[in-house]
């Protein structure tokens, strides 16, 4: 299967996950595909074109990606510019600063240079063109056709308070969404979450073409879920269970994706958070089979007997909250 080089300009909301998604995403549904280059803004690795729009369909935290052009020094972007190979076709050209670089620079005017140079052998169209070129200035600037741009709004509608049942104490769509990814579950998939609360996690799932199921000790949290679902037009089974009993329940299932309570606002119906925590974890485990995983956050860092950890990405909520993003395999 031929790879070609393609250009992911991820969003600067964390400085581990966005890359961390799209390096599952791609594990998940372009085998065969390798990391070329990291940095600030943007992660480059060779795909098989023909598995993008499956990536596409995923991502939470990249804002697009598309076939790589080049990479230069700011002064080299002239020459550079008129050696590039595009395919026939009117072009725009954009220009987009990573937070950070380039402070002087004026993106407009990179984005008129380089069109100005690619305006001799192509027709510029600023309103419908067919090919879009992006300048990433990162820490060079990096130059890629926009093949799949990420509708990120569609996360926003999504938000707890968009929900019909909501508790405040819920990932943002986007976070729920990467921690999906970052199990590497696919489209089929059963994947859990035990403490699905108001079914952030649960109805993201379901989006992504996955068998999505979820319980919670909480009745009221359950009815919440199964109207959230609803109302966002999808299905999933939820059911009421304590942790403990969720093996038993739900048998094996392909992946674990869930938020426990943090031992604050969340109930976590008077038990001692970090037996709550040893008794997920050991469930989660229980419930998957040699090679699968489990994306779980808490806000300290756990470690499993029966799982291995991955990755852990931290993430700063407030003062007292840390998000700390474990990603396990079951041994
Ligand atoms: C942080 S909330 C989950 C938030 C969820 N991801 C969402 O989008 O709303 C944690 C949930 O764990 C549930 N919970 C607490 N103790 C539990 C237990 N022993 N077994 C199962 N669920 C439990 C609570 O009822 C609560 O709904």
């Amino acid at each position: 299967m031929p790879l070609t080089p393609v250009l992911f300009e991820l969003s600067g909301e964390h400085p581990t996950l966005p890359a961390a998604e799209v390096l599952a995403c791609l594990r998940a549904e372009s085998p065969g595909s390798r990391q070329l280059a990291l940095g600030p803004g943007y992660l480059l690795a060779a795909c098989d074109l023909g598995s993008l729009p499956q990536v596409h369909g995923r991502l939470g935290l990249t804002h697009r990606f598309g076939r790589y052009l080049a990479s230069c020094e700011l002064d080299e972007l002239e020459p550079v510019s008129s050696r590039l190979e595009l395919p026939s076709g009117s072009v725009c050209v954009r220009a987009r600063k990573v937070e950070g670089s380039f402070p002087e620079v004026n993106t407009h005017e990179v984005a008129r240079k380089v069109g100005k140079v690619l305006s001799r052998e192509h027709e510029i169209d600023l309103t419908c063109p067919e090919l879009t070129v992006r300048a990433l200035l990162s820490e060079k600037v990096h130059l890629f056709i926009s093949e799949h741009e990420i509708d990120r709004k569609q996360f926003d509608r999504r938000k707890v308070a968009e929900r019909p049942f909501f508790s405040p104490i819920s990932l943002h769509p986007r976070y729920a969404r990467a921690l999906i990814n970052l199990t590497e579950a696919k489209r089929g998939d059963r994947v859990l979450d035990p403490f699905c609360g108001t079914g952030g996690i649960v109805l993201e799932a379901a989006l992504l073409g996955m068998r999505a199921l979820g319980s919670d000790i909480d009745p009221q949290m359950v009815e919440g879920c199964r109207r959230n679902l609803e109302h966002f037009g999808v299905e999933g089974e939820v059911q009421v269970a304590d942790i403990g009993d969720v093996p038993s329940m739900f048998g094996k299932v392909g992946a674990v994706a869930t938020d426990p309570p943090y031992g604050r606002a969340a109930s976590t119906k008077k038990e001692d958070i970090d037996v709550l925590y040893r008794r997920g974890i050991k469930a989660s485990a229980e419930v998957l089979s040699p090679g699968c995983r489990a994306g779980i956050v808490l806000p300290r860092e756990a470690l499993s007997g029966e799982m291995e950890l991955l990755e852990l990405h931290r993430q700063r909520v407030h003062r007292s909250l840390t998000r700390h993003y474990h990603i396990f395999i079951r041994r």
